[in-house]
């Protein structure tokens, strides 16, 4: 097939046409044109808690379309104030305020201009493999000095200097002596530290709680702010509505200040949000941020529906059942050049061979076409798998023997 699209993406080749049903709930499955029927455990990546088309979620979307699709955002709707009412009840921040969006990405820019302008600093810490999106710079091109201004200077403009030189120091991930000094010799300019707290795309690596809990200490003694990106980890991934709550646990006293959330919120509708403690989020005065789509009603009974679901099916005790059920399946069968199983729930991630040989990429081709399972492959070298929920031991099964024959069959050598 001719790919009418830029040419960004490496292909597989492969034309998904629906999911396909495979018992109650949303379905674990999707079938091709040519009828091909794959297990997914890559989900769009990471974007179908659910499975796809739950029936209920479904029903939820349809009946929000025909009673409202969109509205500016200067006009309340029901089902964003729900939607924003419910995040601040399941997530980690203090009297939680939230900018929606629609995107993982939009949601880290949102939060980038939140810490610039609360702290009035401009220096961003964040980690070694750390992902957080791919934006460059529309509001660069932006006329309105109103929107811009604040944030960005173009050349030869005569007006004072904010954010110009924004600024990002990048420290090895788990590193908090490598914090300490950072705020030491930069701390005046430090405006926040975000952190995955489980880095997805680097590789599936969790940080451990003394990192996370380190680092809420240190921004909180310099003033700066803790910003913490759940858009891969978020919405019961882990077994918890967060990682934070997985990883760190419950205390309020050391909860992050910014907390953003994409992929899962949605179950499979692009929705993104930004939570912040109300004393952080009181700098985005009017016209300071903003979006036409972001937290459009479709979006948010999308979004309302997933969390609604997740809770009703106890589909987050399942997700969190996923990687020791694996790391089970290889005690009782390993396989040689399995060299670590990473994760928490259901991100989880498969080391094969040492990470600098990025022996995993040859894996994805044999997985889909001999064994008609999707997986993502992160940081060269592991094997990723972002199941719905509702995925166990079958499942978990059919992937390890699957990836044990490709193994055995040299597909990573
Ligand atoms: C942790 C994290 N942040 C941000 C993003 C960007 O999200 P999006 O692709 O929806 O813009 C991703 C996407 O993989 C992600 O994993």
């Amino acid at each position: 097939m001719t790919d009418l699209r830029w040419p960004t993406y490496g292909l597989r080749n492969v034309t998904l046409e629906a999911a396909q049903p495979d018992g109650e709930g949303g379905s674990m499955h999707v079938v091709d044109s040519d009828g091909n029927v794959y297990l997914d455990a890559m989900t769009g990546v990471g974007c179908a808690p659910l499975g796809h088309a739950h029936p209920l979620w479904v029903e939820a979307i349809e009946r929000q379309m025909r009673r409202l699709s969109t509205a500016a955002n200067s006009i309340f709707t029901g089902p964003q104030q729900q939607l924003a009412r419910r995040l601040g009840d399941l997530f980690p921040i203090d009297d939680a305020r939230v900018f929606f969006a629609n995107t993982g990405t939009e949601t880290t820019e949102a939060a980038i201009k939140l810490a610039l302008r609360a702290t009035g600093c401009d220096t961003i810490v964040c980690f070694d493999r750390a992902f957080h999106g791919r934006s460059l710079g529309a509001l660069s091109l932006t006329a309105n000095p109103a929107y811009r201004e604040p944030y960005i200077r173009c050349t030869g403009e005569d007006a004072p200097e904010r954010f110009l030189d924004a600024r990002v120091i990048r420290l090895p991930f788990g590193d908090l002596d490598a914090v300490r000094q950072a705020f030491a010799d930069h701390g005046e300019r430090i405006a926040a530290a975000f952190v995955e707290p489980i880095q997805g795309e680097g590789g599936v690596f969790p940080a451990t709680r003394e990192f996370l809990v380190g680092l809420r200490q240190i921004t909180r003694e310099h003033g700066a702010l803790l910003g913490v990106d759940e858009v891969q980890t978020g919405c019961g991934r882990t077994g918890h509505w967060s990682a934070w709550q997985a990883i760190v646990g419950d205390d309020p006293a050391l909860r992050p200040d910014i907390l953003w959330l994409a992929k899962a919120l949605g179950g499979g509708f692009p929705v993104g949000a930004c939570l912040a403690s109300k004393e952080a989020a009181s700098a985005m005065i009017g016209g300071s941020h903003g979006t036409t789509f972001g937290g459009n009603p479709l979006a948010c009974a999308a979004a309302l529906a997933t969390l609604r679901i997740i809770e009703e099916e106890g589909l987050m005790a399942k997700a969190g059942a996923q990687t020791p059920t694996l790391r089970e399946l290889a005690a009782a069968a390993p396989i040689d050049q399995v060299t670590e199983i990473r994760g928490l729930g259901a991100m989880i991630g498969i080391q094969i061979g040492a990470a600098e040989d990025r022996a995993a990429g040859p894996l994805n081709g044999p997985l889909m076409h001999d064994h008609k399972i999707f997986v993502t492959i992160c940081g060269g070298h592991s094997v990723r798998l972002l199941l719905p929920y509702r995925a166990g031991k079958p499942e978990l099964e059919q992937i390890w023997g699957a990836l044990a024959e490709c193994l055995r069959a040299g597909a990573a050598s």
